[in-house]
């Protein structure tokens, strides 16, 4: 027999003959599934091809309200994968309540997918790397803008988890959207490597090709001695003096767009 917690149908059906507890769903998929915490994380996981194993909401109406309003084209999805709890069913499974009252658990993309991915030859658009970042925010807004731009992936070095649940949340569910995975700076992927520093050369000078790992250091340090080992350029962003640096995210949103408006950039 089907497990449940390993089949999204099972859960789902609006026939409530066929239901299956989802709350009992949950807490079985609970530990291995990424949370998408959120109809709009929910949304973006549904549209990039997350395979969605529960989904609950403690108002399935204005859920279905906001689907209309902002995502018709997963709008049947959505009914299909949404089974109403209450309201203290529904907190009681997440860390703390969204205002949309949706909750949602994926299966984390496989890593040797994402692997591939990164590897891929040739890459039509760069890879973002993350040199041990510290927060998990920046983190979050990272992946959201790599989403955005049509990045092939979000590498990170260091201790911090890319999929930590905070991370997931920042990026609102666009996890999906392009290959993010932990690596070692050993273990980055092919391609020449341009490393944000303002010690570098201004990148109004350069075009970035699409082949490129474009690397920003730690909040606090910066880069690290590894990563500048790698490095084959050094290249800062436009600052006047007694300014020290920009934050690791906005740095990355401000090559991603020199990237794209130099002649990168997928439609
Ligand atoms: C908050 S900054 C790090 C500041 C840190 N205290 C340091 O010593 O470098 C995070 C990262 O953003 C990028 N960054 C910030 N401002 C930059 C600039 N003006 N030019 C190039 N990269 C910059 C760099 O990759 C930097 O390592």
């Amino acid at each position: 027999m089907t497990d449940p917690a390993h089949d999204p149908s099972a859960a789902t059906s609006e026939d409530p003959e066929n239901q299956v507890d989802p709350v009992a769903v949950w807490r079985r998929a609970a530990p291995d599934a990424v949370l998408l915490d959120g109809f709009h994380a929910l949304k973006h996981a549904v549209r990039f091809g997350a395979e969605v194993l529960v989904a609950v909401t403690a108002d399935r109406a204005a859920a279905l309200a906001l689907a209309d309003e902002l995502a018709a084209d997963v709008r049947d999805a959505l009914a299909e994968l949404l089974t109403e709890v209450s309201h203290a069913t529904y907190a009681s499974l997440v860390p703390r309540p969204h205002p949309t009252a949706v909750a949602a658990l994926a299966v984390r993309p496989d890593r040797a997918g994402n692997l591939a991915k990164l590897a891929h030859a040739p890459r039509t658009a760069p890879v973002v790397v993350l040199d041990q970042p510290r927060n998990l925010g920046n983190a979050g807004a990272v992946v959201r803008l790599a989403a955005g731009f049509g990045a092939t992936g979000v590498v990170t070095t260091g201790t911090l988890d890319p999929w930590h649940p905070t991370v997931v949340r920042g990026g609102a569910g666009l996890h999906f959207a392009t290959a993010v995975e932990r690596l070692t700076v050993d273990e980055l992927p092919p391609g020449p490597l341009f490393a944000l520093d303002p010690e570098g050369e201004d990148i109004r000078s350069l075009k970035l090709p699409d082949e490129a790992l474009l690397a920003f250091g730690s909040e606090r340090t910066g880069l690290s001695a590894e990563l500048r080992a790698r490095a084959d350029h050094l290249v800062a962003l436009p600052m006047r003096p007694q300014v020290s640096s920009y934050n690791l995210a906005t740095s990355v949103a401000m090559t991603l767009y020199h990237w794209s408006a130099t002649g990168g950039a997928p439609a």
